[in-house]
């Protein structure tokens, strides 16, 4: 290995630069001795609805339970179709799943690796309950249209890159996405107050008043430590998207002047893109990762199998072929290290040596 390792995320340093902020956070939560519920995540969600330009936020326990109690809020059940992407990750589907309905998946525009707006519009059937685009990677998906169908956003990978468009919108704080928590946390945003009431009873057992249960629910609460945490670093947010869009401008730059291959494709660009990821598509994708890795270079494949041919869906008779682009898309995908402490040398050296692959 020649040069520096190139990390694929760095949350440390992340956490170092906003230490005091979080520290002084957490200290006002044992302060305050309000852990579940409170100020905090109050404050938070009201912070959050402005920041994603809806006029509810409710906090919940994770990206994954807020896709779930989203659809939930939507009366999707048993025998209701919900029409989405095959590549995501597994959460996307696997919350349609949970409510006892079917996912409907149609495949992606190869460019934009984001849900076929045409597509999936053509799929509405008279059992669709839904339709669920997911702004894969941070690039903002077209919102599909179809008569009154309602649009639940899968926004986990994508906080900034565009207001609420659907009926609702479903965020992840992960600690690797643009606003990480220090643990798993999520978020359901609308600005329909039907769905904020009933996502609200959803994550606390369909509890109103406490002890007296409306509907079954679960519990899907947001951590009032995780709230103070993220209140911390919300104000942060649009500083650390404008430095990953400038590391998403410097691959290009690097990418531009490097003798890559052309099959090798960078993303799509949007200017409205919040880059959780930089995902190019490689020809000989496995050797290239085994390559970068051999060289200190850190990548992630996102997604090695798409969710139509994962083996718990195997009884909805998808096969190989079924849907193409995304398939191959899981084929060719590379996610390149791309967070607010990247160097400009690393970058240099990550596209170096994958032009030296290529030689
Ligand atoms: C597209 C997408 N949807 C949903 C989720 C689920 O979020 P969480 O990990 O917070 O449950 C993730 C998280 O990785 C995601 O990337």
């Amino acid at each position: 290995m020649t040069g520096a390792r190139v990390p694929f995320v760095d949350i440390t340093a992340e956490i170092a630069w906003l230490r005091e902020d979080i520290d002084a956070a957490i200290a006002r939560v044992l302060d305050q001795g309000r852990l579940i519920g409170g100020p905090e995540v109050e404050r938070f969600e009201a912070e959050l609805a402005a920041c994603a330009g809806a006029s509810h936020a409710i906090g919940v326990s994770s990206g994954s339970d807020a896709l779930l109690s989203a659809l939930w809020a939507l009366g999707v059940g048993r025998g209701d179709e919900v029409v989405t992407t095959p590549f995501s990750f597994f959460a996307t589907a696997g919350a349609i799943w949970r409510l006892g309905a079917r996912p409907v998946f149609v495949d992606i525009d190869p460019a934009s690796l984001t849900l076929d707006p045409n597509r999936a519009a053509a799929a509405v059937g008279g059992r669709t309950r839904a339709l669920l685009p997911v702004h894969i990677f941070g690039h903002p998906a077209p919102i599909p249209s179809a008569g009154d169908t309602p649009v639940i956003e899968d926004a986990a990978q994508s906080l900034g890159a565009a207001p609420l468009r659907g009926r609702a919108a479903a965020l992840s704080f992960f600690p690797t996405k643009n606003l990480g928590a220090l643990g798993d946390a999520g978020a359901v945003v609308t600005s329909d107050p039907s769905v904020a009431e009933r996502v609200t009873l959803l994550r606390a057992h369909g509890a109103q008043p406490k002890y007296h249960h409306q509907i079954v629910g679960g519990n899907f609460r947001l951590d009032a430590l995780h709230a103070a945490v993220l209140r911390a670093k919300l104000p942060h947010l649009e500083r650390f998207t404008a430095a990953r869009r400038a590391r998403a401008r410097r691959y290009r730059e690097l990418f531009e002047a490097a003798p890559v291959p052309p099959e090798l494709r960078l993303p799509a660009h949007d200017e409205r893109h919040v880059y959780n990821q930089f995902v190019v598509r490689a020809p000989l994708r496995d050797p290239l990762a085994r390559h970068l890795a051999a060289a200190g270079i850190a990548t992630e494949v996102y997604y090695p199998v798409p969710l139509h041919l994962q083996p718990c869906f195997a009884e909805l008779g998808y096969r190989e072929g079924s849907l193409p682009e995304a398939e191959a898309a899981c084929r060719e995908a590379l996610a390149l290290p791309i967070h607010p402490a990247i160097t400009g040398e690393m970058q240099a050296r990550v596209v170096d040596e994958i032009a030296r692959f290529y030689l």
